[in-house]
């Protein structure tokens, strides 16, 4: 049973909770000592004089002797004056009272206003190691239980948890009538799937398979109909993962809520789904394409884990790549069904593959597989919530997908969901699953699944391929984007893979390869004539592609003569590996931005966003340097036919383009032409922006807001910031309020952006959820970026203590703030940063930050190798 309390204490002027609670188990093994998790939480003393009382209901209990909590351990610990009996069942009595902070972790309180009335929510986010900060009890994923919830809340308000409500009674306690809602038996499940809610939400409902599904949020939201989104798809998604995963939904309801404060974006609560109110909640006239979108993908992500990961559990964090890099799969499979029209299962490829590759390249990367011993502590366990475990774990599923057939893949799936059903797991029994799939259905593979998925799984890193189609030589080497940085500790593979090889020769699907050692020749590889050869068809697997040069002169040849007949996956990849390429001193860079010079053609999404992608770099390094100004006339250039393009397809940039991706290219056109100056853009945004500020309508098509509001702060002064300021305080929508405090970031007047950074600590402004990032927009920007640095380093023990608990942000953090570090001048005060903040520690972010020194290492190397070639390529008239 718990009660918070939704106004501070009159005595102590904090928010409380109190609970009760029996844990209820069994002796499995004779013992005079329990330890039980419990964190943050003051025991009241009982009769017995402990805080913790002891009974059986089949006889009599040993007595405690001594109680006490462990603060490093985090458990609550008591001796007993004789043993536990094997076989026998004991039930422990504990009551408790918890702050009910606004740290965002356990049972903690989320604030909001409606209209000027100040609103408290309770809620929860157990994961991965917080369950035991709201109640005593054994946290860890294989130990799992059933639990019988109550729920004290205030007249007027909802109570909501994993089951059903079964009823609700009024109490008096403490001299007060309050409601008391009891839940139904959950089903057997790990405590970091726990969720306790009290607020005063509406919701709307419908019905799947007989299922009963809600959207929670703010009485206004629901009023204006922003969750009816997510109710539309909820449905259909919840369909197909039961087809795919060949299993009914586990439980009678599936809940879904909005929380102003949250950590992370959503958590796959079982039965009781929490989200940021940006990942959940959709209005036409405030959400853009791409935030319908990721709601799509969000909610695919956490109803994937309502089976795998809730369902069945991996025994221990260190499995966590496989059921975040599953969910992170599926998700696409999912928003897929949701949303047929959009292909965003290709995105995948920009979003995961190319995105953790830039991470996976670096000699500090570690494997997806991690040493049970070596995931013990809270911050080690945080720390695996990285792009390693999301992205790399989704790429690698998608090729095992991909090689095993889906059909396959989902019979091995399916059976392995059904034997482990309510228990839990390691990741090698669904490789067994898969393998005795594989084999009914006769799928020809080179050795097994296991033995391949090894390769992936428990080395760090990927291979880059190199195709010598003078030869028909193909061979594979661990790719690191810095060829000189130190060796990393040595694989139990040697940095060779089992590479599954999908080609095409002259536009034509050949049949598939396996390359096996460290080389090997294929005959049909070799080519004569004009016959080229791409590899990595679609980028399904998790590698990079090399080619000798004539191959690279005829693919580059394609690319300006016929770019259409290379499919669009893979021209976003020709840039990205050669780009990537060039960085690891494999190839020219100049011959990397050889790849750019057909992009005046170029009319998709997925090459322009990885060519995007990629010059950031080259902005990164080179914006405060000569070559901006040539690299500023070659992109314009480039991107002019763009612009022009999307004008004429939009009628003037009235209508919207029918097309997603054609949506998310829109952007680009315009954020590339006014990042390179394009005058009719800078124009264009600066009257949509001014005609906002002076009628007070904003007409500007969600879709370009982010671009248009960024720009036209950055081409302003403090009128179009303060007015900015204004609307994301009024913004009744979070998903308009997060484009603004993107946009406040732009500015080019150092003092706003000094006085912004200001404004990210103090949680009345930038609510704490969003302290981070905000931080990590104004560093992007070439102005700020020296700002955030003296700021990050100025406050780093307050920002670690008030904001160091969650979990990706940190990594963020720190990677977002030394992104543009390309001098030894950094670098030595990257190094300082991390003597001086020894003491206080990073937290998630600590491995962030080696890498960011290896970045840096990286990065000055490139810029001394590279400004002069860079410079006389775009001078030259060859580039144009
Ligand atoms: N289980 C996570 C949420 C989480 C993350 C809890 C970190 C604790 C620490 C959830 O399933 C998740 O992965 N959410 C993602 C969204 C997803 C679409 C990648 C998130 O929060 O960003
Ligand atoms: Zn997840």
């Amino acid at each position: 049973m718990l009660w918070p309390r939704l106004k501070p204490d009159p005595e102590s002027g904090l928010y409380i909770f109190t609970g009760e609670s029996t844990v209820e188990f069994d002796c499995v093994e004779e013992t005079d000592l329990i330890l039980i998790h419990s964190n943050k939480l003051n025991y009241t003393k009982l009769e017995n004089g402990h805080l913790a009382s002891l009974t059986s209901p089949a006889g009599t209990a040993p007595s405690i002797t001594e109680s006490r909590i462990q603060t490093v351990t985090q458990y609550l610990v008591l001796r007993l004056n004789s043993k536990l009996l094997k076989g026998q069942r004991y039930q422990l009595y504990t009551k408790f009272t918890g702050e009910l902070a606004d740290d965002l972790g356990g049972f903690y309180r989320s604030e909001y206003f409606e209209g000027t009335e100040k609103k408290v929510i309770a809620t929860t986010q157990m994961q991965p190691t917080d369950a035991r900060k709201s109640f005593p009890c054994f946290d860890e994923p294989a130990m799992k239980a059933y639990f019988d919830i109550t729920l004290r809340h205030d007249f007027g308000t909802v109570a909501l948890s994993n089951g059903e409500a079964t009823g609700t009674t009024n109490v008096t306690s403490d001299g007060v009538t309050v409601q008391q809602t009891v839940f139904a038996r959950t089903e057997k499940m790990s405590t970091y799937l726990l969720a306790f809610i009290v607020c005063d939400y509406d919701f709307i409902h419908s019905n799947a398979n007989g299922v009963l599904i809600r959207i929670f949020a703010r009485k206004p939201a629901i009023a204006a109909g922003q969750g009816d989104y997510a109710l539309n798809i909820t449905g259909p998604i919840l369909t197909f993962f039961e087809g795919y995963y060949n299993s009914s939904y586990p439980l009678p309801k599936s809940d879904q809520i909005a929380i102003p404060d949250f950590n992370a974006g959503a958590m796959e609560n079982w039965g009781l789904i929490t989200y940021r109110e940006t990942a959940l909640l959709y209005d036409e006239a405030f959400s853009s394409n791409s935030n319908k979108e990721r709601i799509a993908t969000i909610i695919a992500h956490e109803l994937a884990h309502m089976w795998f990961g809730n369902l069945v559990t991996l025994r221990w964090w260190n499995d966590l790549w496989l059921n975040e890099g599953f969910a992170s799969y599926v998700e696409y499979l999912g928003a897929n069904r949701a949303e047929p029209g959009w292909n965003v299962a290709d995105l995948i490829v920009l979003n995961d593959v190319h995105r953790v590759f830039a991470v996976d390249a670096l000699a500090s990367s570690h494997p997806l597989s991690s040493k049970e011993e070596d995931i013990q502590k809270p911050e080690q366990i945080s720390e695996l919530f990285d792009s390693i475990t999301y992205s790399k774990g989704a790429s690698v599923l998608r090729m095992l997908s991909d090689f095993l057939t889906e059909d396959v893949f989902t019979k091995g799936l399916q059976t392995y969901l059904k034997e482990f059903a309510f228990g839990s797991t390691v990741y090698t029994d669904l490789w067994k699953h898969l393998q005795t799939a594989a084999e009914d259905n006769k799928v020809d593979l080179p050795t097994n699944i296991d033995t391949i998925m090894n390769t992936w799984v428990l080395q760090m890193g990927f291979p880059v391929v190199t195709i010598d189609t003078t030869t028909g030589t193909i061979s594979q080497q661990h790719f690191l984007l810095d060829p000189d940085s130190v060796s990393p500790p040595s694989s139990p593979f040697n940095y060779e893979w089992i590479v599954p090889i999908r080609w095409i020769k002259t536009g034509v699907v050949q049949p598939p390869k396996w390359l096996q050692k460290k080389s090997d020749t294929i005959a049909e590889m070799q080519t004569t004539g004009a016959d080229w050869v791409l590899a990595n068809l679609n980028v399904v697997g998790y590698y990079r592609v090399n080619y000798d040069s004539n191959n690279w002169n005829k693919l580059l040849g394609v690319l300006s003569t016929s770019h259409t007949t290379i499919p669009v996956i893979n021209r976003a990849q020709l840039v990205d590996d050669s780009f990537n390429l060039a960085r690891a001193k494999i190839i020219p860079t100049v011959q990397a931005l050889e790849t750019t010079k057909y992009l005046n053609l170029e009319r998709d999404y997925m090459p322009w966003q990885s060519a995007i992608n990629n010059l950031n770099f080259f902005y990164l390094m080179f914006d405060r340097t000569e070559v901006y100004g040539p690299m500023q006339t070659y992109l314009n250039q480039k991107v002019t036919p763009l612009f022009e393009h999307f004008k004429t397809v939009t009628e003037n940039w009235i209508k919207v383009p029918d097309d997603h991706l054609d949506q998310y290219n829109q952007v680009n056109a315009i954020s590339m032409a006014c990042k390179t100056g394009l005058t009719e853009c800078t124009d264009l945004v600066k009257t949509w922006f001014s005609n906002w500020m002076t009628t007070d309508v904003n007409s500007i098509h969600p879709n370009l807001r982010s671009t248009v509001y960024c720009n036209a702060i950055a081409a302003g002064g403090a009128n179009e910031w303060d007015f900015a300021w204004n609307k994301f305080k009024e913004a009744t929508i979070a998903i308009e309020a997060d484009k603004l405090r993107a946009a406040l970031a732009c500015t080019k007047e150092p003092w706003l952006l000094n006085r912004y950074l200001e404004y990210t600590l103090d949680p009345e402004k930038i609510r704490k959820q969003d302290a981070t990032s905000t931080i990590v927009y104004i560093a992007r920007n070439v102005i700020g970026q020296s700002l955030a640095w003296d700021f990050i380093r100025a406050h780093w023990s307050y920002i670690f203590n008030e904001y160091g608990g969650g979990s990706f942000s940190f990594s963020n953090l720190i990677s977002g703030v030394t992104e543009r570090f390309s001098t030894e001048f950094e670098l030595q005060q990257l190094r300082q940063f991390k003597e001086d903040n020894a003491g206080v520690g990073f937290g998630s972010g600590t491995l962030a930050v080696d890498q960011a020194m290896e970045r840096t290492q990286a990065n000055i190397k490139w810029v001394a190798e590279n400004k002069n070639n860079v410079l006389d390529w775009l001078t030259s008239p060859s580039a144009f």
